[in-house]
């Protein structure tokens, strides 16, 4: 069985075949055009992935060395995200899949990243915890079977992912902030700065990243470096503070759930001072973390959970529609 994936629901225009749980080939094409910005513009993105598909999927192809006419299934994210963005995945999905004449089925992007972590560990088994910290999400999920789904908490107001590139454009750093500022932080000082740790005094599983950026913002008001205290120290004690808000309510999500396995997904599960302290921190738990490659946006989860879907009886349609603020199950 060969699936080609695609995956245009914010600025990563990528495309993947995944053949029986192997991930054969996986293109990624980043949208620099929004560097400038400092952000995603929305229209931009939309006009960049219409430019980019068709040779983002040829190269995925060939890179599998599969034959186009040898592919068996296209699946594609319709949420949530973007929706110009998502539409174009989809519109596109939907004619190769007609005139391939083979099934298309949509994909719950949120659902994708967290089972790449079955990428990392293909016997990784129910139920766990899954810590889903993006760019636009910031959930704990008790994972308790194949599409057995309990949302435990979310953020109330700004993402992690968005308060690392929030953050980093006030310490005027690059874009996207989160390796922007686990760079600058590098030799930093975490306890050089106590920045606020919202809600961590709460049994609520929930977070907030607002008030630390506005923090940061009034620190910043009348910051200057120092021998006692550099820009470094300044992104390493802000990274430590969202880390360790993270790492608050992961407590409380395994006690509540009574799970032994912990896993992380998302494109700040790329941060290594996360995944080492998540290691250290709950040492008496399975901890999971997927592949760099398939933390931030990727047309890999979508393939391989493509598979997984129809293996599992999913069908196949061309009427559905893109799902923009999707909440999934
Ligand atoms: O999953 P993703 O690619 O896109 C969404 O679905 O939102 O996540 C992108 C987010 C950005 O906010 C980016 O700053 C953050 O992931 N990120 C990181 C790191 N690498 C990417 N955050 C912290 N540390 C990193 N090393
Ligand atoms: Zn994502």
């Amino acid at each position: 069985m060969n699936i080609l994936g695609i995956e245009t629901s914010c600025d990563e225009t990528a495309a993947a075949i995944c053949s029986n749980g192997k991930i054969l080939s996986n293109v990624v094409s980043s949208q620099l055009i929004h560097s400038e910005f400092g952000g995603v513009v929305p229209e931009l993105a939309s006009r960049e992935h219409e430019r980019l598909i068709n040779l983002v999927v040829e190269e995925s192809i060939q890179r599998s060395s599969i034959k186009l006419e040898n592919i068996n299934l296209i699946s594609v994210t319709n949420g949530p995200g973007l929706s110009g963005a998502l539409l174009t995945g989809v519109c596109f999905a939907k004619g190769l899949g007609l005139g391939l004449g083979i099934p298309v089925i949509p994909i719950n992007h949120l659902e994708a990243h967290i089972f790449s972590n079955f990428l990392a560990e293909p016997n990784l088994s129910y139920p766990f915890v899954c810590l889903l910290v993006s760019g636009g999400h910031t959930q704990l999920w008790h994972i308790k079977g194949y599409e057995e789904y309990e949302l435990l908490g979310e953020t109330r107001d700004d993402a992690a992912g968005e308060a690392f590139d929030k953050g980093a454009r006030i310490l005027g750093l690059g874009y996207p902030g989160g390796p922007e500022i686990e760079k600058c932080a590098e030799n930093g000082n975490p306890n050089a700065v106590n920045f606020p740790r919202a809600l961590t005094d709460t049994n609520k599983i929930e977070f907030s990243f607002s008030g630390l950026k506005t923090s940061l913002l009034y620190y910043m008001d009348s910051f200057e470096s120092s021998k006692e205290c550099s820009l470094s120290d300044v992104a390493s004690s802000y990274q430590q503070a969202i880390i360790d808000s993270l790492l608050n309510k992961i407590n409380l999500a395994a006690l509540k759930t009574n799970v032994n396995t912990i896993t992380i997904a998302g494109g700040v599960a790329k941060n290594q001072i996360l995944r080492d302290k998540l290691k250290n921190d709950f040492s008496n738990y399975k901890i999971i973390f997927p592949d760099f490659n398939y933390c931030t946006d990727n047309a890999a989860m979508i393939s391989f959970l493509g598979e997984i879907k129809l293996k599992l009886g999913s069908k196949s349609s061309l009427d559905f529609g893109i799902y923009p603020n999707f909440k999934f199950l």
